[in-house]
């Protein structure tokens, strides 16, 4: 079962699955200090919250925010609805994604990621030795600012790939603007606490996750435990395959399907803003013997060179500050890949005291 033949590094995972039933060494997961690798679990009992509730100041407004800060203060997630974005649109982004997939593998390297970078079309990224692969292929995408973007790694085939990848950013952009507000009023703060730290160009990287079918989804990861290092992600899952799972008091629950909602999560810098209240949530996606699987993540960082730390107000005597402050894009992804990567977390990098 478990070939240890030599792994080519820039091998995709849609053509490991094709040939057959090897899983390279390499992918086998030795060790899972958070639990074992199955989808015989319970079902999450995930918040919904409707942003148009959100968005507009009604009576149901403060009921929705009440609603918001007990997700992110227990789960750190929750699925949101009536966001605005038309259906058929995320139809089109998912499809892209899966008719892309479907082109010959030398078209589809045209895109393909250099192995030192994280943009384009490739597989995970090897930093260490030991380190154990993820069963995922990606295209992995600046989307904001736009003067960033690097075209080069954006598909023309299918041909409204591109179109539609810029509407939905232009979308998600919006929805986490109202996030970002609504969050701080869940607090009792001032608007834009929270936005302030974020800025009006925030840092948006979109990353399609595509997971082959694997022959022992009981011993590889889609994608190994991690929580993301963003203020927000916004996640469109597989319309049919379910994968994601989140881990709350140390018991992983899987992500139902609601099919055209949202999967919201914070990341780690709006536990680092909320000083600890909104917590950045570990998961994982897991894979399907039979079924591959699709979903389209996007990671909203604030601008570049905005410093991150609490918000003032919420630091007190008896809640003292937690994290130290850091510079987001200069300080942070060096340490979040390298921590990654070991299955570290991240954000204790930054903590003031070890728990
Ligand atoms: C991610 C992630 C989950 C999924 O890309 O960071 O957590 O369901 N993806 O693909
Ligand atoms: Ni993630």
């Amino acid at each position: 079962m478990a070939g240890d033949s030599e792994l080519d590094p820039y091998r995709m995972v849609q053509e490991l699955a094709e040939d057959g039933d090897e899983i390279p060494e390499r992918f086998i997961c030795k060790d899972t200090p958070y639990g074992l690798i199955t989808a015989s679990l319970p079902l999450m009992d995930i918040p919904v919250i409707d942003l148009s509730r959100l968005s507009s100041s009604s009576a149901t407004t403060d009921e929705e925010l009440e609603k918001l800060q007990s997700a992110l203060s227990s789960w750190g997630c929750f699925q949101v609805i009536n966001h605005g974005i038309e259906f058929c649109l995320l139809d089109e982004l998912r499809e892209n994604g899966r008719q892309f997939l479907k082109l010959p593998m030398k078209d589809k390297q045209k895109y393909a990621r250099a192995a030192s970078e994280i943009e384009g079309y490739g597989n995970d990224m090897i930093l260490y030795e030991n380190q154990t692969l993820d069963w995922t292929d990606r295209i992995y995408l600046l989307v904001s600012p736009e003067d960033g973007r690097k075209l080069q790694y954006w598909p023309e085939d299918p041909k409204s790939f591109r179109v539609v990848l810029e509407e939905y950013t232009t979308r998600v952009k919006m929805i986490v603007e109202t996030l970002l507000k609504s969050m701080a009023k869940a607090l009792n703060l001032p608007d834009n606490s929270f936005l302030n730290q974020y800025g009006e160009r925030p840092v948006m990287y979109t990353r399609y996750n595509f997971y082959p079918p694997c022959p022992r989804p009981d011993l590889v990861h889609g994608v190994k435990p991690h929580a993301d290092g963003s203020a927000i992600t916004v996640l469109q899952q597989d319309e049919e395959v379910e994968g994601l799972q989140f881990l709350k008091d140390n018991q992983w629950f899987r992500v139902p399907i609601r099919p055209h909602a949202l999967i919201v999560n914070v990341g780690d810098e709006i536990e680092v803003m909320s000083n600890g209240i909104f917590k950045s949530p570990l998961h994982r996606a897991l894979t399907n013997s039979a079924k591959e699987r699709i979903s389209v993540a996007t990671f909203c960082s604030p601008e570049v060179g905005k410093e991150i730390g609490s918000v003032e107000e919420l630091i007190n005597d008896k809640n003292p500050r937690l994290y130290k402050t850091y510079k987001t894009v200069k300080d942070y992804p060096e340490i979040f890949f390298k921590y990654y990567q070991q299955g570290k977390r991240p954000i204790d990098a930054v903590k003031l005291y070890s728990s």
